[in-house]
């Protein structure tokens, strides 16, 4: 069941009125600059719980490093982990390797150029697999992500199901330039129909709209507040030549698998010079985070790097900032 009026005159309009605004307005963001599968690939999985705003400067330097599939496929799992480190949620860059593999292991290398291929591929969701179909190969698949479904509930104002987001979405589609259509949704979803404070007096579709930003709040969820203390241990110019102890966190945990990061230690009791503090966000939590300086590394699972080497190893995204804000890194 979809939930825009079935009227072919109006759908048209939706349509129309989406894309030539799409068309204009459209972010100048580097995966739309060609269509190239692999290069939407990356950042469609990037862009999966990550903003727009974090994804590009990763994009860049990813592409620089792992610029074909056949690369990605025969570099090194740290390497990759190493490229994707400061954007969260690694399981991403595990899965993306793994799938960069079976592509070139068991297709030569050719990408799927159907959504339903895509999906046999680690990683690879409803939502992700058609974007990469539509976008790529002018595949006719709607996509439904966070900004597509406030769109589409603003739009009808209704309550929708799950499946009824989908079917409504692939209603409206644009089958001629799905990829443009599916982009435009998610465009208009990030920068006009925003979640609190919707422009409405610049969107292209108000005058289809059910609910013109009657319906514009989304409670945001509280986030929690943590605590958390680090050991900032160097030897030699920290600066210069010098090393910093590291620890690995462990290869079967859930988050950040195997990446390296600064001993995590208990609050000192008196005897302890804080460094710094450091603020750090992840999905809801609020983390306070101490920097403490001087003492010597008692981990048994510590290690010495030296600062030169930093950049080669996968580091927790929050190890970066901490080591930056040392002007370590
Ligand atoms: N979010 C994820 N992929 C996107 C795209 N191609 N355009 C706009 N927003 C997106």
């Amino acid at each position: 069941m979809n939930s825009f009026p079935r009227h072919e005159g109006l759908t048209r309009k939706f349509r129309r009125s989406l894309l030539d605004w799409y068309y204009v307005h459209r972010r100048d963001l580097p995966w739309r600059a060609n269509r190239d599968p692999y290069r939407v690939w990356i950042s469609e999985i990037m862009l999966q719980q990550t903003r727009v705003a974090a994804v590009i400067g990763h994009y860049h330097e990813f592409l620089r490093r792992f610029p074909t599939v056949k690369k990605l496929a025969k570099a090194r799992e740290s390497s990759v982990l190493a490229a994707w480190s400061g954007l969260g949620y690694y399981r991403r860059a595990h899965m993306l390797h793994a799938a960069a593999r079976m592509i070139v292991r068991q297709r030569g290398g050719v990408f799927p150029d159907r959504a339903e291929q895509w999906l046999d591929l680690p990683g690879i969701g409803r939502y992700t697999a058609a974007a990469i179909a539509s976008i790529a190969f002018d595949e006719p698949v709607a996509v439904v992500d966070g900004n597509v479904e406030r769109v589409l509930q603003r739009v009808s104002g209704k309550a929708l199901t799950r499946e009824r987001f989908w079917n409504t979405a692939q209603y409206l589609l644009d089958v001629e330039h799905p990829g443009n259509f599916n982009q435009a949704m998610m465009e208009l979803g990030a920068t006009v129909c925003t979640p609190r404070a919707p422009a409405c007096l610049t969107c292209p579709i108000v005058d289809l709209c059910a609910t013109r930003g009657e319906t514009a709040t989304t409670k945001s969820i509280p986030q929690k507040k943590r605590e958390i203390h680090y050991s900032l241990v160097c030897r030699g110019d920290r600066h210069h030549g010098g090393e910093v102890s590291l620890v690995r966190r462990p290869l079967d945990a859930s988050l950040m698998a195997g990446m390296w990061e600064l001993p995590e230690i208990e609050p000192p009791n008196g005897d302890g010079k804080l460094a710094f503090t450091v603020r750090h966000s992840i999905t809801v939590t609020d983390y306070t985070v101490r920097v403490w300086s001087g003492g010597t590394a008692r981990s048994l699972n510590c290690r010495w790097f030296g600062t030169s080497k930093l950049k080669e190893i996968a580091l927790t995204g929050l190890t970066r900032k901490i080591l930056r804000k040392a002007e370590i890194l």
